[in-house]
This record gives structure tokens, sequence and C-alpha cells, in this order.
């Protein structure tokens, strides 16, 4: 057996090209690494073949430069077509090849020799059982299930409805103001007991630093969300907010689907003035102001 220079330089454009699909995160999960099984197959039965294999490692070889030469420049061009071109590119080498009954015979030779030659049969039996093993390592790869939680694109501020029915009464979300932050000499009261009500039922999901890490924010999608920082409350009318929490996740309209939230429906459970003052509590701890328009 003598290994020639050409199956050498296919070894080493197997390795290369590995190495490039492991740079990109290589998965052994699309029908490029399916490529690499044959390619590694292909080595398998014509390096070994010495100068009878120098057909097959031409045609491994002429592939893979290919094959490289399309994961450095990558053209834009989709994937899928990208496999249909790889498909036919080796179907007309094959065809190149076999065109004549003596090509046929060098390409077929050391695959016969491998497959029934009576001198291969250990190397026959290692092939037999590392091919599956990709096989199998491609399958796993393919049908793994992933633990990533499903996308669920959502809109986090929905457009309110411009009415409410809560509390048994009909509000106008365009012209609703809180009623308590005219009484400027109880505002510090009025906070302080909104802190409370926050304290007792918000906590849990909110945070006690209203960042929207509370004990229980992790178990939830979507989470809860912070009251810190410019993005939520922040801009928001206060009249929103006195509808988010007068309604929680149920309340959400068409834009907020799908309808997961955890944010409970506390007209249930807190009274009107209750939202008010926690809604003014969540304002004034976080710095914010409520947006007016
Ligand atoms: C069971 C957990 C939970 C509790 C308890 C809870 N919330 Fe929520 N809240 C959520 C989740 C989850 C969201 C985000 C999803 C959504 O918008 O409905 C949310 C969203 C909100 C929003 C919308 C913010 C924005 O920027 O749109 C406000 C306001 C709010 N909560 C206030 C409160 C108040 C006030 C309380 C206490 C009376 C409270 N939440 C209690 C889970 C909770």
């Amino acid at each position: 057996m003598k290994i020639t220079s050409l199956s050498l330089g296919a070894l080493g454009a197997l390795v290369v090209y590995i190495a490039l699909r492991l740079s990109k995160g290589f998965a052994l999960a699309s029908i490029a690494d399916v490529y690499i099984l044959f390619m590694i197959a292909a080595l398998l039965i014509y390096v070994p073949a010495g100068d009878k294999g120098k057909k097959g490692s031409l045609l491994v070889l002429g592939t893979l430069i290919f094959f490289i030469l399309l994961e450095l420049v990558r053209p834009l061009i989709p994937r899928s077509l990208l496999n249909v071109y790889n498909f036919f590119i080796l179907v007309t080498v094959l065809l190149y090849f076999t065109s004549k009954e003596e090509g046929a015979r060098d390409l077929m030779a050391p695959i016969k020799a491998t497959l029934v030659g009576s001198e291969n049969r250990t190397f026959r039996t290692l092939l037999f059982a590392v091919i599956p093993l990709f096989a199998v390592l491609i399958t796993f790869n393919i049908v793994r299930p992933s633990f990533d939680a499903p996308a669920e694109p959502r809109s986090i501020h929905p457009a309110p409805p411009s009415s409410v029915n809560v509390f048994n009464k009909s509000y106008n979300l365009l012209t609703l103001k809180n009623p308590l932050r005219d009484d400027t000499a109880n505002y510090a009261k009025n906070v302080k007991e909104g802190g409370e009500v926050y304290f007792k039922n918000c906590f849990y999901c909110h945070g006690d630093k209203l960042d929207g890490k509370g004990h229980f924010y992790q178990g939830f999608n979507p989470q809860p969300l912070p009251f810190m920082g410019t993005d939520t409350i922040a801009q928001l009318s206060e009249s929103f907010v006195f509808w988010r929490v007068a309604t929680g996740g149920p309340g959400l309209p068409k834009e907020g689907a799908p309808w997961v939230s955890a944010m409970p429906i506390w007209e249930h459970f807190l009274t009107e003035e209750e939202v008010w003052k926690v809604s003014m509590f969540i304002y004034d701890y976080s710095g914010n102001k409520p947006r007016t328009f």
C-alpha cells in the first residue's frame, strides 16, 4: 500500500474543511455536514488503495476545494440553492469519470476491494461501524429537542382602548387623570400607602427594588416589567398604568398576544383608590413622571 500525494492532499483538504465548519458552529446537522460524512467514507476507501485510488482521491480533493472556496467566499445565494449546485457538480464529475469503461473501473475498484475484497476484513468491519455512528450523530443532532423557549413576539406597550369598564364604571382613558394628584397636601401620605399596596401585592413579581426581579420573575414569560429606567412607566400616561393594573394580563388587547402575561386583574383585589396610590408609588420611587401629552 502506497499513500499518494494526491490522497494526502485530499486528507489535508478534509481537515481544513472540517476546521472551517467547526469555526462556524459546526453542528453536524446540515447537508454540508452530511457531505463531510461522504468525504470521510470516500477517503477511507481511496487513500489506502494507493495508486489505484488516485481518481477517487482527485474527485474528493476537487469537491473539497470547491466547498472550502464556498465557505470562504460565501456567495450571496441561498444555501439550499448552493446544495443543489453541489449535487449537480458531484453528478457531473462522476459522469465524467465514468464516461469511459476504464475510468469507471478505476473509480469502483477500491470501493469493490473494500466492500468485498478478502484481505480487507478488519478495515471493512471498522468502516461499517464508523459510518453508521456518524449517521447516528447527525440524526441525533437534527432531532435533539431544544430547550430554548419559543420566540413569542408581542407588543409590550399595545395601544390602549379608548375607554375601559372597571370597578363597575366606564372610564375614558384619553381624559382620565389620577384624582389623588390634585391633593398635593397628602402626596407623601398617598405615596406611602401606595408603597404598602405595592409590598403586599406587587413586589413578588416586580421586585423590591422595582427592577422587575421579584422572587418569581424567572418563572414567567413574559417576565414582569421593571419600573426603574425610562422605558416602561416613564413612557406611559397614568391612565395607561391604571388600565394595565386594573385589567392585568387578560385585559391586553390583540396586539399583546399571546395572552400569557401573569399580571393579575387587580380590579378583583384592590380598590380604585389603591390602584391610583400604587401608581403614584411606582412613579415616585422610580423617579419617573407620568407621561403627559
Ligand atoms: C404574578 C406576577 C405579577 C404581580 C403580582 C404583579 N404583576 Fe404587574 N406585571 C406582571 C407581568 C408578567 C407583566 C408584564 C406583562 C404585561 O405587560 O402584562 C406586568 C406588567 C405590569 C405593568 C405594565 C408596565 C408596562 O410598562 O406596560 C404594570 C404597570 C404593572 N405590571 C403593575 C403592577 C402592579 C401595580 C402590581 C401590584 C398591584 C403588579 N403589577 C403585580 C406580573 C405581575
